[in-house]
């Protein structure tokens, strides 16, 4: 395993698999009672420069969970949100805390503080990646479909932070990757391109129902990520017919699931029947960010 978590492009597929194989065995243990306090004595600083649910309750509880504390850190309290730069914020962290998860914006922060601080640092989401939520979506995949080799993975929307995480956590695990964006909204030119390597196992379309043509598993997000939300009347727009809704499910495989990071805007990426229909799949993947954390951060905090 690696010495931080800052995207999935960083990532082998061995260290994918470990990481998911230890997730599959923390969640078995916690439902019987088998406790893994491998981070006794540790403590996991959280920095926090956008809003958050599942990312903040789960690495808290998953830091408790295996023995160790969390501090949650927001920006409006932090000397960060004061202009503090970057470098001397890891320099000091690095000095108190044995592990940094941080959520932000710009990705080079995020590379910064791993640089500076000397302790394992955390991607809990930038403009750019969300490789924690990916790894708690392959297990899922996982989960319910037994394997990821050989499936097809659809994306419909965006080509944001989750799109780029997907694309290349899919490919790496040996799956087939369709993404449908409409123009102008494409994935990451370095995910783009390192996607291409993959030939005919990435397919960039600008057509939902071919992507979803016999997909085994749909994934969509917002059409306005936080920090978007001035252009959300126009995304809104240039989104129109990028929606998972029945007529679309009927392109993909009859087993096909779909999966969503949340939180969900029915009605605009999903309708209610589809998200409803999902929900038991989709509220899995959200409890599975606890056990995918819980992975990650024993392996590069012990
Ligand atoms: N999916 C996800 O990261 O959710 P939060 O924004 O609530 O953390
Ligand atoms: N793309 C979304 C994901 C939220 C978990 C955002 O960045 O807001």
């Amino acid at each position: 395993m690696k010495k931080h978590l800052l995207k999935m492009l960083d990532l082998s597929k061995e260290d994918i698999l470990e990481i998911l194989n230890l997730a599959d065995q923390m969640k078995y243990d916690l439902k019987n009672g088998i406790s893994h306090r491998v981070l006794e004595g540790k403590t996991l600083a959280m920095i926090f420069q956008k809003a958050s649910t599942r990312t903040r309750v789960s690495f808290e509880t998953g830091m408790y969970q295996l023995g160790g504390q969390a501090l949650f850190l927001s920006d409006k309290d932090l000397q960060i949100g004061r202009g503090e730069p970057i470098e001397d914020t890891a320099r000091v962290l690095g000095r108190y805390v044995n592990g940094i998860m941080i959520r932000t914006f710009a990705q080079e922060e995020v590379e910064a503080l791993a640089e500076w601080s000397g302790i394992p640092v955390i991607n809990g989401l930038t403009d750019f990646a969300h490789p924690c939520q990916v790894l708690a979506d392959l297990m899922t995949i996982r989960e319910q479909h037994s394997v990821l080799e050989g499936l097809k993975m659809a994306y419909i929307g965006d080509g944001n932070n989750m799109a780029n995480s997907l694309i290349v956590g899919a490919l790496k695990c040996g799956m087939k990757m369709s993404v449908a964006t409409p123009k102008g909204y494409e994935p990451h030119p370095d995910v783009l391109a390192f996607a291409a390597e993959y030939g005919d196992d990435f397919a960039p379309v600008n057509n939902p129902a071919e992507a979803a043509q016999n997909a085994d598993v749909l994934v969509t997000d917002v059409w306005a990520s936080m920090g978007q939300e001035d252009e959300a009347k126009e995304r809104m727009k240039a989104f129109t017919g990028f929606q998972i809704n029945d007529g679309l499910m009927k392109k993909a495989n009859e087993k096909a699931i779909v999966l969503h990071c949340l939180p969900a805007h029915r009605g605009e990426e999903i309708t209610t029947e589809i998200f409803e229909k999902h929900a038991n799949v989709i509220f899995d993947e959200a409890e599975n960010r606890l056990h995918a954390q819980k992975a990650v951060m024993a392996l590069l905090m012990q």
